[in-house]
């Protein structure tokens, strides 16, 4: 990760960290009952070919470990990556079923679009740090958004296009990642290149909602670049969980929860904040059915 890129993550990441005021939402227990499945995985199952899946910002630090997860999944997926450039193509060792689009522009991902059965965004708008700034020196860095790749083109209406063209093919599920704080108009993420992210991002989950497309939102708290599978989820409403001081997720489980999300009907119609206690406290989740099931939010 380059210096800016750690510093954007590092700044990114800090609003999670506010004080405890008042206990976690829902913990995600072990259920008892069997992992039955449905969702996208029945025609496979049935012995019907596996759904094709594509993920957007498959050259993200999050995009790149759904796309390789659904890869690995050969078996429950075809898998489809879109990425910006080719230098992200290359970097994620992309062949024939990686597409380069910019989701500002619809006729450049339609292509990427095309015969899918289910899309996971994982595109986002990314701040970049503005040069001069000396840690040494004390202070906070200050942040800018290119011309033209603001949350509102690429939040808003970059993600209302990937919308639009996968519901026009009659795409059977989108799932959307977003960001924990959107309940707060005067969160620190908004301020951030004066770009009110979570207020555009939050119009793109509305859109994503209302569009009669079964749909799951998940709004992540902190992201962390660590393993996957060795934390118990939390799942929480309404920025609930940023009272908390469990606050954070590791990107991995982000990307299996946004798979898993493919498996389960319980998954659909569905939005919902997502966190992780701490290694070592609670007991890895691996009941997904369950987690999606105690979600009762549908926006
Ligand atoms: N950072 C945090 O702590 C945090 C917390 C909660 C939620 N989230 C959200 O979680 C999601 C995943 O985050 P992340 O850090 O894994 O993402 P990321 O690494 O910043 O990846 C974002 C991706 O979007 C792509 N993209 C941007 N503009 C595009 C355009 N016009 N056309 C096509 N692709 C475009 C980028 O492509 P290039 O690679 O070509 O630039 C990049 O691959 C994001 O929605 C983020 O806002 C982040």
């Amino acid at each position: 990760m380059t210096t800016a890129a750690a510093a954007t993550t590092m700044r990114l990441s800090s609003p999670f960290k506010a004080p405890p005021l008042r206990p976690p939402c829902h913990r995600v227990v072990p259920s008892r009952r069997g992992p039955g499945r449905a969702g996208l995985a029945v025609s496979a199952a049935a012995g019907g070919s596996p759904p094709t899946v594509l993920v957007t910002g498959a050259g993200g630090r999050t995009g790149q470990i759904v796309y390789k997860k659904l890869k690995e999944k050969a078996d429950q997926f075809v898998a489809r990556g879109l990425v910006r450039t080719p230098d992200s193509k290359s970097k994620i060792d992309g062949g024939d079923d990686v597409f380069i689009g910019d989701i500002r522009d619809p006729g450049s991902i339609a292509p990427a679009i095309d015969g899918i059965d289910a899309l996971i965004i994982l595109t986002s708008g990314v701040p970049k740090m503005k040069p001069g700034f000396d840690p040494s020196k004390g202070g906070r860095p200050e942040f800018y958004f290119e011309e033209g790749s603001d949350p509102e083109q690429v939040d808003w209406i970059g993600q209302k296009n990937q919308i639009d063209a996968a519901k026009s093919i009659g795409v059977k599920q989108i799932v959307l990642v977003g960001s924990m704080g959107g309940t707060d108009l005067n969160h620190p993420l908004n301020k951030l290149g004066n770009g009110n992210i979570l207020v555009w991002k939050r119009k793109a989950e509305q859109y994503l909602a209302d569009s009669g497309v079964p749909y799951t939102i998940i709004r992540a708290g902190g992201l962390q670049d660590k393993d996957g599978g060795v934390r118990e989820l939390i799942v929480g409403k309404d920025d609930e969980i940023l009272k908390t001081e469990t606050k954070t997720i590791a990107r991995a489980d982000v990307a299996e929860v946004c798979i898993q999300a493919l498996l389960f009907e319980e998954a659909k119609f569905k939005a919902f904040d997502l966190a992780s206690k701490p290694e070592g406290e609670g007991t890895p989740t691996t009941d997904f059915k369950s987690v999606f099931a105690q979600i009762a939010t549908r926006f």
